[in-house]
């Protein structure tokens, strides 16, 4: 699944949301998806870099994207019910979600940690994938077939000291990924499932590895076969799963 090849026109006629498309794999994710024949829908904070993104989709030729920017930290059941009136007004209906904005927030111990802090980690992290999971599954319910992607991390599936609410919100996440899976797999014809990137050269795995050579890292556009197989109908079997991206690491 890691090294799957996409066939060209995967995601015609397919509209899917990624979060946090300005910049790392999400603006990777979101390229290719287009690239692919999806109408994309860049979330992000910073205008300026989901405009560039957007330009680079236009020079694909590829489905003019939408772009919303959002501060998730802040947005709640309001917003996120904006957001799907206007993709229900634009689109009518919704294919995936690519939830991969995150934030790293401080490498500390608990002890220190401060929870204001703590709050807004987990409000970008956790709190936002649920309830824009939720705020969107009526216009999920009405494509043929629909797959939720959450963005986990190897912190998420065994706790690491000094990780802090990085780590609790990415364990959140695989659980809350199980859940949608057990309450919705058998009823709805939509999938959610997690993926752990894995190391990648971005300005995140910079800030929590300073030290280390990026260079020695793959590029986000690297890694996107289980991001392409995943949100693909190659994949409708696969349901409340947790994959590595790079499972040689
Ligand atoms: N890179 C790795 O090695 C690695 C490893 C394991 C897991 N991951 C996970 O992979 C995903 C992508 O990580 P990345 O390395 O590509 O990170 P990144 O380069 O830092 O990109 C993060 C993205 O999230 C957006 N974002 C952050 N805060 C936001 C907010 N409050 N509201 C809306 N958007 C927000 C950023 O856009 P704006 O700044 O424009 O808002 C940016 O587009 C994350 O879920 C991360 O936890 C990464």
């Amino acid at each position: 699944m890691h090294d799957y090849q996409a066939p060209e026109g995967l995601l015609k006629d397919k509209v899917i949301l990624v979060t946090g498309a300005s910049d790392g794999i999400g603006r990777a994710a979101a390229i290719e998806y287009a690239r692919l024949g999806a109408s994309v829908i860049l979330l992000a904070r910073d205008q300026n870099k989901l405009a560039q993104v957007y330009d680079g989709i236009e020079e694909l030729n590829a489905p003019q994207p939408a772009m919303i920017p959002l501060d998730l930290a802040i947005a709640g059941p309001e917003q996120y019910q904006m957001l799907a009136g206007m993709i229900e007004r634009e689109f009518g209906h919704l294919d995936g979600i690519l939830h991969n904005a995150a934030l790293l927030g401080p490498i500390t111990p608990l002890e220190q940690y401060e929870d204001g802090t703590w709050d807004q980690v987990m409000a970008v992290n956790l709190r936002a994938p649920f309830l824009l999971t939720q705020a969107l599954l009526p216009l999920l319910r009405k494509a043929d077939h629909a797959s939720v992607i959450f963005t986990s991390s190897s912190v998420g599936r065994v706790g690491r000291a000094y990780w802090g609410a990085y780590a609790v919100s990415k364990a959140g996440l695989e659980s809350l990924c199980q859940i949608w899976a057990q309450e919705l797999g058998q009823l709805t014809r939509i999938r959610f499932n997690c993926i752990n990137p894995g190391a990648t050269r971005t300005a995140m795995r910079k800030n929590a590895y300073p030290a280390e050579n990026p260079e020695n890292l793959r590029r986000p556009e690297a890694i996107l076969g289980l991001y392409t197989y995943l949100m693909g109908a190659d994949s409708l079997h696969v349901q409340g799963l947790s994959l590595d991206a790079q499972p040689d690491l």
